[in-house]
């Protein structure tokens, strides 16, 4: 069978019309094309076919292909079709007639953070199903997330995706790859520990961006980068934003956290953070309009258990000035009969408790006083490293694997 040669005069592919390249991408090209029977628009990436004599890259395409054809999901790129013609692979999606992310904060500079956090907080939803079903997307970044003219927001790009439970060669060999500036910290050691928490990472570093007009790590060369991110050296997103919320600030920071366990437990849990309200609130039926009135159990300087009531700003309130004792020891419930729960488990109070990563050098920051939480992984955490030879050491080591990951890529 003739090569036929990815170029942006390849004309047609199977079933599909090509009618313009919109991308030069990482695997090959982006075509938007049309279904020739029924004049539906698509997406049509390509693979080089020079890529297709290499196997790894062609089971890493076609992974993408099985994992999207896989989900359903609003805000999720939909697959159509996978096909192979001469040695050319070609995946077909749906057509999102619009701009990425990335694009967007190019052209505006940042986003307002109102529509920053809808955005975000539709592809953390779409995450976590993706989440609960095992996967983990590994290379969430702005120029991943598309968005509509009519407001669509949709996760693209899931070449890196991978199940959580599968350590496979194609895991083993892209070990590292990602985009450096939203790469949790502990990618660049080794991708086969990641879990769901690189994606809640890569979020909160995409939002950081979205908010500030900023990349995160930008004034860094590759080494740079990751030995800030073991040190938590970033500055503060209302640093470079001022009209930034507190809690919009808090939330990013606490999702970035180098620390993986001192990052939200879920995506749900980052965009709890980020609106200051749960999804769930423990006895109080889902539908149920919650009345802004919380009871609390404390105690009091004798040791002696209280209880209190009030609208959230005065518990808050209280909590700051510290008239309801030790906070770690205050529960709290929307019902007067319980179940009463730790403030950590309530968005609405979470903030008062849950301490930020330390910043080297920043004398105003909040110092995490928290022990670091066993991982089946390295965390790459700098309070568990005081001396920086093995954490530069392990670093070097990642990017070794990175930069071959990257020629393994493009051969
Ligand atoms: N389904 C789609 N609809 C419209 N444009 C798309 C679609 N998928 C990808 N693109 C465009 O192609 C670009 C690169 O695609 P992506 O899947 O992210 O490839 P890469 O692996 O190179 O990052 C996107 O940023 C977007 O501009
Ligand atoms: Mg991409």
């Amino acid at each position: 069978m003739p090569v036929i040669v990815p170029k942006d005069g390849l004309e047609s592919l199977g079933n599909y019309d090509l009618l313009e390249k919109i991308a030069a991408v990482g695997v090959g090209s982006v075509y938007r094309g049309r279904r020739r029977a029924t004049a539906e628009l698509v997406a049509v990436k390509v693979m080089p076919p020079f890529r297709a004599g290499n196997e790894l890259a062609l089971q890493r395409f076609a992974r993408e292909c099985r994992i999207l054809s896989g989900l359903n999901d609003p805000n999720i790129v939909r697959a159509l079709d996978f096909g192979i013609e001469g040695n050319i692979p070609y995946l077909v999606m749906e057509f999102v007639d619009g701009e990425s992310l990335g694009e967007r904060i190019d052209r505006e500079g940042c986003l307002p953070e109102a529509e920053a956090v809808h955005v975000i907080a539709q592809i953390a939803r779409a995450l976590d199903r993706a989440h609960c079903q095992g996967l983990v997307h590994r290379h969430v970044k702005p120029d991943n997330i598309l968005l509509t003219a009519g407001g669509d927001v949709k996760l693209a790009d899931l070449g890196l995706a991978k199940h959580v439970e599968t350590s496979t060669q194609l895991t083993k060999t892209g070990g590292c790859l990602g985009t450096p500036n939203f790469m949790a910290p502990e990618q660049f050691r080794d991708a086969r520990c990641v879990d769901k928490r690189c994606d809640i990472y890569a979020l909160a570093a995409t939002l950081y961006m979205a908010v500030t007009g900023q990349l995160p790590f930008a004034a860094s060369n590759l080494v740079d980068c990751c030995l800030r991110k073991f040190k938590n050296d970033l500055p503060p997103p209302r640093e470079l934003n001022p009209d930034l919320s507190e809690r919009v600030d808090w939330a990013i920071r606490r999702a970035m956290s180098a620390d993986p366990a001192a990052r939200p437990a879920s995506c749900v849990e980052f965009v709890e953070d980020l609106t200051g309200r749960s999804e769930k609130v423990p006895g109080v039926p889902k539908r149920a309009a919650r009345a802004d009135s919380w009871y609390v159990v404390y105690e009091d300087a004798s040791g002696t258990s209280q209880q209190t009531s009030g609208p959230q700003q005065d518990i808050r309130r209280s909590l700051q000035e510290g008239l309801l004792g030790d906070a770690e020891k205050v529960r709290v419930s929307a019902s007067q009969n319980g179940p009463f729960e730790p403030l950590r488990s309530l968005a609405e109070f979470r903030d008062l408790v849950v301490a930020l990563p330390a910043r080297p050098n920043a004398e105003t920051e909040p110092v995490d006083q928290a022990t670091p939480s066993p991982t089946a992984c390295p965390t790459g955490d700098a309070r568990e490293t005081p001396a920086w030879l093995p954490a530069i050491l392990a670093v070097l080591l990642g990017l070794a694997g990175f930069l071959v990951g990257l020629y393994l890529l493009a051969r």
